[in-house]
């Protein structure tokens, strides 16, 4: 890391599951011409990755010491792991479940934490995931929280889902969802929850471009 890499400002987007977070990253991300960093999508490759080496989602020493051998590239809203596109094996709800469940061990999040604070490039990053604000990004230009009721989640998923021409049940999904909300924001280390500098966005009510717009409005403020 370079000393002057603190001084380039990153958007900080943090929220659960499902929230739409992702797609209003990533808008955002265009708007200003910033880089973008899906850190769910790296807990996402180390599941696929344990699972791909027989290693079991609970053996924490083991994912850590992964971690360090694992060559990842995103490219066009593409994810390669060493030289393969695993994009949509790692977008499956099973390795949603597994990144939740990699995600809880304290070994794991500390193995990943130089990789995903070597996304601050210039000129901007904008970063989703759960600890963004709290533990990678702490002095994030801009904090948000990102939420939405769970049955509108599940909603959304659930026509996501279908849309891509999958087999989905929205009582699955929801079930899936709180299941994985509850890990996420219970867990001891970096749980999921809303900083006192950060700014909350409630998109059960609002569309994605309503909050893409939010946020560019909040960052042009500051
Ligand atoms: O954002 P997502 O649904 O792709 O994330 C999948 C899981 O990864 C999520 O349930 C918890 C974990 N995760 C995390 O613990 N910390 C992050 N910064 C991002 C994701």
């Amino acid at each position: 890391m370079s000393k002057l890499s603190t001084s380039i400002p990153v958007i900080a987007i943090d929220g659960p599951s499902a929230s739409g977070k992702g797609s209003v990253a990533e808008l955002v991300a265009e708007a200003l011409g910033f880089h973008y960093l899906d850190s769910g999508a790296i807990y996402r490759i180390v599941a696929y990755a344990s699972q791909q080496q027989n290693i079991a989602w609970d053996h924490a020493a083991a994912i850590a010491s992964l971690t360090s051998h694992l060559s990842i590239q995103f490219a066009q809203g593409e994810i390669l792991l060493n030289g393969t596109n695993i994009t949509s094996a790692v977008r499956s709800e099973e390795m949603g479940r597994g990144a939740s469940e990699v995600a809880v061990h304290p070994a794991v999040r500390y193995a990943l934490l130089d990789l995903q604070k070597q996304f601050r490039q210039s000129p901007g990053l904008v970063a989703d995931g759960r600890d963004m604000a709290s533990v990678v990004f702490p002095d994030a230009a801009l904090k948000i929280f990102l939420t939405a009721n769970v049955e509108v989640r599940a909603q959304r998923r659930f026509l996501q889902l279908r849309n891509r021409g999958l087999d989905a049940h929205l009582e699955t999904i929801l079930n899936d969802l709180q299941q994985r909300d509850f890990r996420d924001s219970q867990r001891s280390a970096a749980p999921l929850k809303q900083m006192l500098d950060a700014l909350l966005l409630d998109t059960t009510e609002r569309t994605i471009q309503e909050a893409v717009d939010f946020i560019l409005n909040a960052y042009k403020k500051i």
